[in-house]
């Protein structure tokens, strides 16, 4: 029922109506050792800015790469120094803890809102962010708050980091037992891809980011999800070729999703590249974040084909399929807290997930549910004990689906 609340008093109001257009435009650059002295990509990215001094630049660096790039810092000041003309480093790189612990310890905001401060960094001065997703959505988001939004130049170092996180209009770190509680969306200034530093991921964090092309494909791409399908062997193990194949369009569709959908900055309710998100978010808090993004991700597409097939949406061929393909990329599809209880509703704590999402998104509750292979459909009620089923069914076709690739592999 709609509502007319000017019939319910005489008062009239005065209004004046402001409109606003704000274009933004950033490169998403493609790669390969960023920091050679040979590679001008950062530099032009900073050199295509028209003032002619040299640029003040902040750098946060993922302690996690240190370990595999010990020459990381050392490597950066060479090349401030070697392109002083551009840019200049205004203090030492600061570390910070790499994975979600950047995003869940908040006085790491704090000491680099200091560090912005004490360099003396201006809105045309740049923070660098080095790192996988986790770090980038914590710089983000200080240097989107620190004098309202200090360019920002992310060098993402994940496959999740590169192909979704890093190239998109967002950030946020999570707050009162919530993902992403705090956050805003800022676009960054330019986007860096360097696809050296994914030769040192660990598998888990190598798988974790596919979930995301997984998605991205199911949901807009039947052609890309053949590709990930036909796939999915030489990207288990670590193929570069195919891998930055994966990387590449799954960014273009994210981003292109982004400037064409009409709603960048999510003020709707609407969200499909959040397909399987709802789960994921609450999995990877009552995994104690020990689930990764991706994995998580990866559990949340899984249940919501499930769901999918049994409200005879999708077929049972293409729900077999996706469920093969995951298990076959290497992911786990289901984990004990899927079903941890809680009470006194007696229901998964799962559940409160999609609450949880509701309210992040604002409005009415819209999931995106799979309609067939490359095309999701929005929905705004669920069926709480069809749900549970689908849980249920998750866990039996994943043993199942598990066994099959197991045999596979010993007959290849
Ligand atoms: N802002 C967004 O739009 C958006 C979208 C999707 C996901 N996310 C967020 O991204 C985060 C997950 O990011 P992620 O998957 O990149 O994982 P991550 O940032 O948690 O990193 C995983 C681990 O890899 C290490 N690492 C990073 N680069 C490395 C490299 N090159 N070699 C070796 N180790 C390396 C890190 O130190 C960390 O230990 C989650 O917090 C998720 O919520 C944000
Ligand atoms: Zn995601």
């Amino acid at each position: 029922m709609i509502v007319d609340i000017k019939q319910k008093t005489k008062f009239s109001v005065q209004s004046i109506q402001q409109s606003i257009r704000v274009n933004f435009n950033y490169e998403v650059y493609f790669t390969n050792n960023i920091l050679n002295l040979k590679n001008p990509t950062l530099a032009q990215a900073i050199a295509a800015d028209d003032e002619k001094k040299p640029k003040k630049v902040v750098a946060l660096v993922d302690a996690g790469l240190l370990e595999f790039w010990p020459d990381l810092l050392w490597q950066l000041t060479n090349y401030t120094k070697f392109y002083a003309e551009v840019l200049t480093l205004a203090v030492e790189p600061m570390l910070v803890p790499g994975g979600e612990a950047a995003k869940n310890e908040p006085k790491l905001l704090e000491k680099i809102h200091q560090l912005i401060e004490t360099a003396g960094l201006c809105r045309h001065s740049y923070v660098l962010g080095i790192g996988g997703g986790a770090v980038l959505d914590l710089v983000g988001y200080a240097a989107a708050t620190a004098h309202r939004g200090v360019r920002l130049i992310r060098i993402p170092t994940t496959v999740l980091a590169q192909n979704d996180s890093g190239i998109g209009v967002k950030n946020g770190i999570n707050a009162f037992g919530k993902k992403n509680f705090l956050g805003t969306f800022a676009p960054p200034y330019a986007v860096i891809n360097d696809s050296a530093f994914l030769t040192t991921l660990c598998d888990r964090d190598w798988r974790s980011g596919i979930a995301e092309a997984v998605k991205v494909a199911l949901i807009k791409d039947t052609n890309f999800f053949d590709f990930i399908h036909h796939h999915t062997t030489d990207l288990a193990q670590r193929d570069m070729d195919s891998m930055q194949q994966m990387i590449y369009h799954c960014a273009q569709l994210h981003l292109e999703h982004i400037a064409t959908s009409g709603d960048p900055f999510e003020m709707g309710s609407s969200r499909p590249l959040d397909f399987g998100h709802w789960a994921a978010h609450k999995l990877e808090q009552l995994t104690d974040y020990k689930l990764r993004h991706g994995e998580a991700v990866a559990i949340g597409i899984a249940l919501d084909t499930t769901y999918s097939y049994l409200l005879k949406m999708l077929s049972h061929s293409e729900w077999q399929l996706i469920l093969k393909t995951l298990v076959e990329l290497g992911f786990k599809l289901y984990v004990p807290e899927i079903t941890k209880q809680s009470s006194p509703e007696n229901l998964p704590c799962l559940f409160q997930g999609l609450n949880e999402f509701r309210e992040h998104l604002g409005g009415e509750l819209t999931l995106t549910l799979l309609q067939k292979i490359g095309k999701g459909i929005e929905i705004h009620e669920v069926d709480l004990s069809l749900y549970k089923q689908a849980i249920s069914l998750l866990r039996e076709s994943e043993k199942q689906q598990q066994m099959l690739v197991t045999i596979n592999r010993g007959e290849r």
